[in-house]
C-alpha cells in the first residue's frame, strides 16, 4: 500500500493520463454523481443524477464500471449488472438515508402495514430494494406514486422530507419511514431569507431532500439533474443552490460567460456540512487506485440482488 502511495505522489499531475489509459486497458467506464469533486467529475464518461446514472448503468457495454458516487448509487449499478466488475473509490462512502433504514427494521415496519404498496426511494440499501414493490428517485417520485392504483395504500421510505413533498404534489396520503439526509435537513431557513433579502433578483433551486419550509421558498424544486437544466435554460443570472454544493461545477461550466452566478444556500452553522461527507471521501487518487488495483469491488448477495432487481426494473420501465 506505501508503495503504491509513493507511486501516486510521484504521479501527480499524470492522473489524468493515467486514468484515462487504465480505462482503455480495462475497458471500463467511469460513471460519477453531480456531488463528486470537480477533478472526478472532469474524468467521467458519463455524469448523472440517481435515475441517469441507474439507466447508463443498465445500458453500458463496458467490461468494467467505475462507479463514482456512493453506496447505494454502486450497488443499483451492480444489481443491474451481475456479471460486471462494479468499483467504487470508496467503500466506507454511505448515505444518512440508507444507513438509518436497516432491511430488519424496514420490514417490521412494513408488517405493521399489511396491503401497502411499498414505495423506496433508490437511497436504500440492497435488502431494503428486495422487500419493496417500486423504487423511485428524486426525478421520478411524483409520476410512479401517480400511477399506483388510487384504493392503494402507500409506504414511502427511506426519506420523509421527499415523502412530504410527493404527497403535497400527488394528492395521495403515505406512511412515511421517518428518515432524512444528514446535508439536506441542514440548510437554515434564517439564513436563506436572509440571504434572498441580499440578492432579490435570485431564484431559490432545491432539492425534494430539503425540509418543507426551505421547499417553500423554492423558485424550483427537483433532482440534481433538473436543478441543472433549470439553472442552465432559466433567464435568471443569480440562484440560491440548496442542495450540496458540487452540482455547482457543472452549473458554472454549462453557463461560462453568461455572467450567471450561484451562491451555496448556507447550512445551519458555520461548518461546511452542506458538503456530502460520503459522496467527499472519494478523491482523484482512489479512483486511479481502484482501476489498478481493481478493488474495492461492489458484491451483492445473489439471492437479494435478484429480488432487488424486479423493483428497480419496474422502475425504469415506469419512468
Ligand atoms: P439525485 O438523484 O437528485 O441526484 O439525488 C441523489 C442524492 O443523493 C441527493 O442527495
Ligand atoms: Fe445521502 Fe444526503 Fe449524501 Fe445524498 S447528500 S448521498 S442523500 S447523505
Amino acid at each position: 500500500m506505501v508503495a503504491v502511495a509513493r507511486g501516486i505522489g510521484a504521479l501527480e499531475g499524470d492522473l489524468f493520463d493515467e486514468i484515462a489509459s487504465l480505462k482503455k486497458q480495462l475497458n471500463a467506464v467511469v460513471l460519477a454523481h453531480y456531488y463528486q469533486d470537480p477533478d472526478i467529475q472532469d474524468i467521467a464518461d458519463f455524469i448523472g443524477d440517481s435515475l441517469q446514472l441507474a439507466q447508463e448503468a443498465a445500458k453500458t457495454s463496458a467490461d468494467v464500471i467505475v462507479f463514482c458516487g456512493v453506496h447505494f448509487m454502486a450497488e443499483t449499478a451492480k444489481i443491474l449488472n451481475p456479471t460486471k466488475q462494479v468499483l467504487v473509490p470508496d467503500l466506507k462512502a454511505g448515505c444518512s438515508l440508507a444507513d438509518g433504514c436497516p432491511a430488519p427494521a424496514f420490514q417490521r415496519f412494513k408488517d405493521k402495514y399489511p396491503g401497502h404498496f411499498v414505495v423506496s426511494y433508490v437511497n436504500c440499501s440492497a435488502a431494503v430494494k428486495a422487500i419493496s414493490d417500486v423504487i423511485v428517485t428524486s426525478s421520478n417520485a411524483k409520476k410512479i406514486v401517480a400511477r399506483i392504483p388510487a384504493d392503494r395504500p402507500i409506504i414511502f421510505a427511506p426519506d420523509q422530507h421527499l415523502g412530504r413533498y410527493v404527497m403535497k404534489e400527488t394528492g395521495r396520503d403515505m406512511v412515511l419511514w421517518p428518515g432524512s439526509c444528514q446535508v439536506h435537513e441542514l440548510f437554515s431557513l434564517k439564513k436563506l431569507v436572509q440571504l434572498e433579502s441580499r440578492h432579490p433578483d435570485a431564484l431559490v433551486i432545491a432539492h425534494p431532500e430539503c425540509e418543507a419550509p426551505v421547499l417553500e421558498r423554492a423558485h424550483h424544486i427537483g433532482s440534481t439533474r433538473s436543478l441543472l437544466d433549470f439553472a442552465v435554460s432559466s433567464s435568471a443570472k443569480t440562484f440560491i443552490v440548496a442542495t450540496e454544493p458540487g452540482i455547482m461545477h457543472q452549473m458554472e461550466k454549462k453557463t461560462e460567460g453568461s455572467g450567471k452566478v450561484f451562491i451555496a444556500a448556507p447550512p445551519d452553522s458555520a461548518c461546511a456540512c452542506n458538503e456530502c461527507p460520503h459522496m467527499k471521501l472519494n478523491t482523484l487518487e482512489k479512483v486511479y487506485l481502484a482501476m489498478r488495483t481493481r478493488q474495492p469491488e461492489i458484491t451483492v448477495d445473489p439471492e437479494i440482488s435478484k429480488k432487488a432487481l424486479v423493483p428497480i426494473q419496474r422502475m425504469l420501465e415506469w419512468s
